[in-house]
């Protein structure tokens, strides 16, 4: 047997603004970072085998192959990641996308961006349950993304760069579709509530999107939707000590993705007019903290 090998790689992503409301149509703002996943599929003569540093506990790497048509039985896939598992960083897309593209190259099968999407979008679905989309949109197309469900994205290019923080509050005991699912629940007996908060929430988006256009400040907007998360209910108590901490020196605070009540609200992005001042602070307490940028054209 001839042995062929395809690899692919995709990156993680943040939530700048929109997470959970972008399910119920409002809008996200998306922004793929810098940690990577690298999946490689390879033929198999031992039958299906997963070698991994990523923990793949939802069968996803079975269901994007069998998404292609590929027989697991027939293959070895590898996947080396530097993104952390729920925490908010898209692993779960990365991980679909990345099965689709390396499977796709496998077996010969030319994809456009939209197909590559569409199939990571449905293998994840079996993670988040009612996924938006906005989580492989990023794995696929990469940047800073406007994402809106059921509309074409648009790429957002900005004349300027943004660092910030992203600090590790603890990994959610909760799963991305647990939450999705305890926010739908809410939304059932609180609809008049939950429907004001995710108007608010999309109009801080927008105006997140003009002070990015207009190279302006977006620390007190991130702050204003990670306070708007808090009020609808998915951000835990740790996460929100830390928060007010954070908010007493002067941070702009919000959490990076779907967050978490009972353990930790995974990453959060924490924003400063002096960053490095904040950066020190952070790494002589007790949370990871990871700076990236975001932005530039
Ligand atoms: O991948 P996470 O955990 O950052 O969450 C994805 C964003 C949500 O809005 C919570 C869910 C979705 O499908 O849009």
């Amino acid at each position: 047997m001839n042995k062929k090998i395809t690899r692919a790689t995709v990156r993680g992503k943040i939530l700048l603004s929109g997470e959970h409301v972008v399910v119920y149509g409002q809008p996200a703002i998306v922004a793929g970072i810098d940690r990577e996943m690298v999946v490689t599929v390879e033929s198999s003569e031992q039958g299906f085998l997963v070698v991994s540093q990523h923990r793949d506990g939802l069968g996803l790497v079975e269901e994007s192959l069998r998404r292609l048509n590929i027989d697991p039985e027939t293959v070895r896939v590898t996947i080396e990641s530097t993104l952390p598992v729920g925490s908010g960083m898209g692993s779960s897309a990365a991980l679909c996308a990345g099965i689709i593209k390396a499977g796709a190259d496998y077996i010969e099968r030319q994809l456009t961006d939209r197909e590559w999407f569409e199939l990571a979008w449905k293998a994840e679905k079996k993670a988040h349950g009612n996924s938006s989309g906005v989580d492989p949109a990023a794995a696929v197309y990469g940047g800073l993304l406007w994402y809106v469900r059921g509309s074409e994205l648009e790429h957002l290019k900005l004349k300027t760069t943004y660092s910030l923080l992203l600090v590790q509050t603890g990994k959610p005991k909760e799963s991305t579709g647990e939450m999705v699912a305890g926010l739908s629940s809410r939304y059932k007996k609180q609809e008049t509530r939950c429907k004001q908060l995710f108007t608010r929430i999309g109009k801080v988006t927008r105006q997140i999107r003009v002070a990015l256009e207009q190279s302006t400040s977006i620390k007190d907007l991130v702050d204003e939707n990670g306070r708007l998360l808090e009020e609808l209910g998915v951000v835990g108590e740790k996460a929100k000590i830390l928060s007010e901490t954070l908010r007493r020196k002067g941070c702009g605070v919000k959490i990076a993705g779907a967050g978490g009540v009972k353990k930790g609200s995974g990453m959060m992005i924490v924003m400063h007019d002096e960053l490095d001042t904040i950066h020190k602070e952070l790494l002589a307490g007790d949370y990871p903290v990871y700076p990236i940028t975001v932005g530039g054209v």
